[in-house]
């Protein structure tokens, strides 16, 4: 049975116009089909979650209720969810009645459709506990954090893992209001992706947080952390929660958030979700940010000291409006939410750096753009597409590559450069307007492009049905080229040649550094990495990103200091983006590499969040050794 596309797509089936408001629209389109989920949304959808959960840091366990409203075509008998691994101990109707169910198969991407009986019930109760392997959920023990004493737990739901945790349809295109009650112990302070209503209620050891979410999200964007942490305002709607070690630092780092949000709302219109706060997580979170609303998840290692990484706080609050507001409607179509923000980000950053910092940073992407198309296989392999073409049996973190940022971006620059800065500007502030809340594919984005904003001719000039559908990098693609790294590329080549350390931008900044240490030849004598080193302190800086470009070279040469400095840097932190390419290279490089990598990753593996785990196990073939 299918409900008719128009109406659906208005939200107003079944609906009475008061719920139909706060009730998102679905997309019936066959390119919006999600094979990563087990969902029939045309058929019965979930609306709305409430959750009544607590967290049990003894067996790494959350359990409680997850209450649905289920929003039903005529006829419709049951209503299918996701689920990766939950221990479901009932399912009862709002009155308590129990409700059929049954666990489908369980594959290994996507776990198990959960299907529910409705018996003509709008609402459906769920009692039911994660497993102590939930994809979603890290449980780190206190030696893992800053402040070493209390234990900690995040979750991370892109792409599909919320479905370990919160039994619902767990797919981008279906949008959901949420509320939660989440009861923790009295030590430690609960946060989420929503606005607080309330102070905690304590009762003996554990104290209730209570959090709401009234305008409809994709359900990957409920996230929960859990530890001992603190708060510290920067700001009428903005502030940051930290671990108490760490507080003091990451204020200083983003404290500025107040003026990143009014940037972006100079740029694309009315920051929408309230608050917009930034959680600093320890430093095994597998992620540089991610952008869980009212509440950006961040990495520690975004912490220079010298706000020289913030391009990460102006990414996660992009997201607020391309991701958040207008969302990918499949994990297809990722560069909808990575190609937007990455070009949104970096606005923002010249509206608050000045062009020259935002170019830097822009064409760093654009040298990584080019690595992603070669580690893709080259520019004719598909999945340098910005459509991908990921069906069921790919894990959708697969396709998920720079190509989606980076070429994404270049798509959008091409576009402007087109058109022009005013008339871009306008139309995309109007695109978040008119497709707010709402999900999105890259033939409805292509088509609203065609409709709203170019002419048959600019459409054709610029390509964009081959920008979006075709492989590789279009000839026509803008090149943002920074006025500062000619210089620095002539001291990369002037030290490549011999020439003193006195004529190594060490000082300058982050940028150029990151710049002049990967135009540096891979083979260097060891006399010549020394004396940077030496200089420069590279080898022990607290840069993550300067430390991570020397590693790269440092490990490519065999370095002996490197040694100890890569196993200090793999054991204090985990993500992905810096750890999976340093085992790369020490896998790459031959007994001597593979030894070391084999030595450290022994030691940080039992740190790392699964998902890092499980890129660094294929890296390494840990599984197949050990
Ligand atoms: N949404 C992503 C993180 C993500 C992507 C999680 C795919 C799961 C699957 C987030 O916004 C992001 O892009 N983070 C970047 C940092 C950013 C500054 C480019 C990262 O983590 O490296
Ligand atoms: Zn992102």
């Amino acid at each position: 049975m299918r409900i008719p596309a128009l109406a659906t797509a208005l939200g107003l089936v079944l609906a009475s116009p008061a719920v139909a408001q706060t009730i998102a629209p679905i997309l019936t389109t066959p390119d919006a089909h999600d094979p990563h989920s087990y969902a029939r949304p045309a058929e019965a959808r979930v609306t709305h979650v409430a959750l009544d959960l607590a967290a049990d840091f003894d067996t790494h366990v959350i359990r409680g209720i997850a209450t649905l409203d289920i929003l039903a075509a005529p006829g419709a008998k049951q209503v299918v969810l996701d689920d990766n691994g939950l221990k479901i101990v009932n399912i009862t109707d709002a009155a308590g009645k129990p409700l059929p169910y049954l666990v489908g198969a369980v594959d290994k991407i996507h776990g198990a459709p959960l299907t529910v009986t409705l018996n003509g019930a709008k609402t459906i109760r769920i009692a039911y506990a994660s497993s102590p392997d939930a994809k979603a959920l890290q449980w780190l023990t206190p030696a893992q954090t800053a402040g070493k004493t209390q234990p900690f737990l995040f979750s991370q739901g892109e792409a599909i893992l919320n479905r370990s945790w919160i039994p619902t349809q767990d797919s981008p295109g279906i949008r959901q209001t949420w509320e939660a009650k989440i009861a923790v112990p009295k030590q430690l302070t609960a946060v989420m992706s929503g606005l607080a209503t309330g102070k905690p209620a304590c009762v003996a050891d554990r104290c209730t947080f209570q959090y709401k979410m009234d305008k409809p999200v994709a359900p990957y964007l409920i996230a929960l952390a859990v530890g001992d942490i603190a708060f510290k305002s920067t700001g009428p709607r903005t502030g940051i929660w930290a671990e108490p070690a760490t507080l003091p630092k990451a204020a200083y780092e983003f404290g500025e958030l107040e003026k990143f949000v009014a940037a972006a709302e100079g740029l694309y219109g009315p920051y929408r979700w309230g608050r917009y706060d930034v959680l600093v997580l320890p430093p095994s979170f597998p992620f540089g940010g991610m952008e869980n609303p009212t509440l950006t998840f961040a990495t520690p290692t975004a912490i220079a000291g010298d706000r020289s990484l913030v391009s990460l706080i102006a990414h996660e609050l992009a997201h607020s409006w391309s991701g958040n507001l207008v969302t990918n409607a499949t994990w297809d179509d990722f560069w909808l939410n990575e190609g937007f923000t990455s070009y949104f980000e970096n606005r923002i950053m010249e509206a608050l750096y000045g062009k020259r910092r935002a170019d830097m940073e822009a064409d760093l992407a654009w040298t990584d753009m080019l690595a992603a198309v070669k580690d893709a296989g080259g520019p004719a392999a598909k999945d340098t597409q910005l459509h991908l073409d990921l069906d069921a049996s790919r894990d959708p973190d697969d396709g998920m590559t720079q190509i989606a940022y980076d070429k994404g971006a270049a798509f959008l620059r091409t576009i402007e450069k087109q058109v022009g800065r005013a008339r871009w500007d306008a139309y995309l502030r109007s695109y978040f307007d008119r497709h707010a809340f709402q999900p999105q594919t890259s033939a409805g984005f292509l088509a609203d492009l065609k409709s709203k904003l170019l002419t048959p001719a600019e459409a054709k000039t610029i390509g964009v049905d081959a920008w979006v559908y075709s492989p590789g990098i279009p000839a026509n693609a803008v090149h943002v080229t920074s006025a500062a790294f000619p210089a620095v590329d002539a001291a990369a080549k002037a030290y490549a040649a011999g020439g003193p350390v006195s004529g190594v931008p060490g000082k300058a900044t982050t940028q150029e550094i990151t710049r002049f240490i990967t135009q540096l030849p891979r083979k260097l004598p060891t006399e010549r990495l020394k004396a940077l080193d030496t200089a420069f302190g590279w080898n022990t800086t607290g840069n993550a990103e300067i430390r991570f470009a020397w590693l790269q070279l440092a490990l490519a040469n065999h370095y002996a200091p490197a040694d100890a400095s890569a196993e200090q840097f793999l054991t204090s932190q985990g993500r992905r983006k810096f750890v999976a390419p340093l085992f790369q290279q020490m896998m790459d490089s031959g007994d001597w590499g593979h030894k070391l990598a084999m030595d450290i990753y022994g030691k940080a593996r039992p740190g790392y969040h699964a998902v890092t785990q499980v890129t660094v196990d294929r890296i390494t073939g840990w599984k197949l050794m050990n």
